[in-house]
């Protein structure tokens, strides 16, 4: 069973569950021990009341005033010393019986006063007792009290024993109970875990929508979803599409504006606005080419791959790069990294590590490594570190800006870097440059944490 998580739906309904079990048992174990209670109370009482009548029934007062009884009480503990049980038969001016059991002490013969029997609470030769007693008159005329007692510990000891096992057997069966309330709720909740994992394994690009079977209140809720997921990649291909289109047809515009600029360029009278021309329409070039790359990058990509192997993803970039570089040496080193997935679009994420192997390539004097390191928890890094110039550091900030080129005499476009960022923001990964000792060193990071509460 997985442990609930705070705030989920599993720990409310355990915790719901866990309530409503305790406050059913504990409910249940006042009331039993209350019922119970008052029937062995009543119970106690109707016996000691006939036990004192039977007191009465076998008292004879003999003709020399002696009192005694005609056969002993029919209840043995009366005869046990100190057992609990006792009886006595008093009268004025007579000597007093007293049971075999009250080998000390006496009874208050007080309360043995009416003919009705009376019951109430004395302090018995063993403690506080039960007493019930009644009078009646003697052959002389004399008052014959008659009093029987059981003491108070022994009901409570009743009471006690019953509640000790009422106790034992609530606790086992309220332990069933949240046993199987828990088994239920994770029954119940079975289907979510699958649509998360579902949804987890759509995550890590194994699936390209939610797969599985789901009962009727969550399909519809998987299906949206689905539905959702399509339109959506079908509405972000759409967008690239045209953006790539509407860069392409500003192409050729531009193109005879820029030229219309440098034929004003070259006149004395209007050299400045031509020179403000070029500039502008230099920097639009720019924004069309960078919407062109991005547009060709996610060009005829499936909606969904099967996540980013690693270091596997890598080695036909290498190879390329190797034909593109012939004079560096690239090092590939995959510490710990053996087929791990990561859920990434496989495509951008190629044409990340391309960019920055290639921008290593063009500036290492000899030397490129790309480094893997992946840890448990899912995420990965790759770190391209080269032996050129690096970027001084109050520049590095700007690398990554649309156009930046710090060397104009070296080939390139100035948008390798923007678009590695724009990728890396769309995939939820991070780049990140700093300069080594020597070179340059980008590192490409894959932590599944920062998505999780996107
Ligand atoms: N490894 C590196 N070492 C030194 N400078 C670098 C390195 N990578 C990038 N740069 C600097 O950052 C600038 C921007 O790089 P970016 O990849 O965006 O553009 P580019 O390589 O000039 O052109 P392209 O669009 O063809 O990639 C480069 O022009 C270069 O000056
Ligand atoms: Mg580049």
């Amino acid at each position: 069973m997985r442990l609930p998580v705070p705030g989920s739906l599993r720990l409310r309904f355990l915790l719901a569950v866990t309530l409503w079990v305790m406050l059913g048992i504990t409910a249940i174990w006042f009331s039993a021990i209350g019922i119970f209670s008052r029937h062995v109370e009543q119970s106690y009482h109707e016996e000691l009341a006939v036990h004192v009548r039977e007191l009465g029934g076998l008292t004879e007062i003999t003709p020399d005033g002696t009192i005694m009884l005609t056969r002993p009480l029919s209840d043995p503990r009366y005869d046990v010393p100190l057992s609990g049980f006792y009886w006595q038969v008093t009268a004025a001016g007579r000597t007093p019986l007293r049971s075999g059991s009250m080998t000390r002490g006496s009874l208050d013969e007080s309360m043995a006063h009416s003919s009705e029997i009376l019951h109430r609470l004395e302090s018995g030769p063993s403690g506080p007792a039960i007493t019930y007693g009644f009078a009646r008159k003697g052959p002389a005329g004399e008052d014959i009290h008659f009093v029987i007692a059981t003491d108070q510990s022994e009901l409570d000891r009743l009471i006690g024993n019953f509640t000790r096992d009422l106790t034992a057997w609530l606790a086992a069966l309220a332990a069933l109970l949240l046993a199987t309330g828990y088994a239920i709720i994770s029954f119940g909740l079975k289907p979510l875990d699958r649509l998360s994992l579902a949804f987890s394994r759509m995550r890590r690009g194994e699936t390209d929508k939610l797969e599985g079977h789901y009962p009727s209140e969550i399909a519809p809720l998987a299906a949206d979803l689905n539905a959702y997921i399509c339109q959506n990649e079908a509405m972000v291909a759409r967008a690239r599409v045209q953006a790539g289109n509407l860069a392409h047809s500003l192409r050729t515009p531009l193109a005879i504006i820029t030229d219309e600029a440098e034929r004003l360029a070259t006149r004395d009278q209007c050299r400045a606005a031509g020179a403000v021309l070029l500039d502008q329409a230099a920097a639009m070039e720019q924004q069309i080419n960078y919407q062109l790359a991005r547009a060709r990058s996610s060009a005829g990509r499936s909606p969904s791959g099967c996540g980013v192997v690693l270091p596997d993803v890598a080695i036909p970039i290498l190879r390329a790069m190797e034909r593109l570089h012939p004079d560096k040496q690239f090092i590939l080193e995959t510490a710990g990294c053996k087929r791990m997935v990561l859920p990434l679009d496989p495509v951008d994420y190629a044409e990340v590590l391309s960019i920055l192997l290639d921008n290593a390539g063009k500036w290492a004097r000899c030397t490129v490594t790309l480094t893997f390191t992946c840890d448990r928890v899912g995420g990965g890094t790759a770190q391209i570190a080269d032996d050129g110039p690096g970027i001084p550091d109050h520049l590095i900030e700007t690398a990554c800006t649309v156009g930046t080129r710090f060397d104009p005499d070296a080939a390139g476009s100035g948008l390798g870097l923007a678009i590695a960022q724009d990728l890396c923001a769309a995939m939820s990964a991070q780049l990140r440059l700093t300069n080594g000792s020597p070179g340059l060193i980008a590192t490409l990071r894959y932590d599944p944490g920062d998505t999780d509460g996107a």
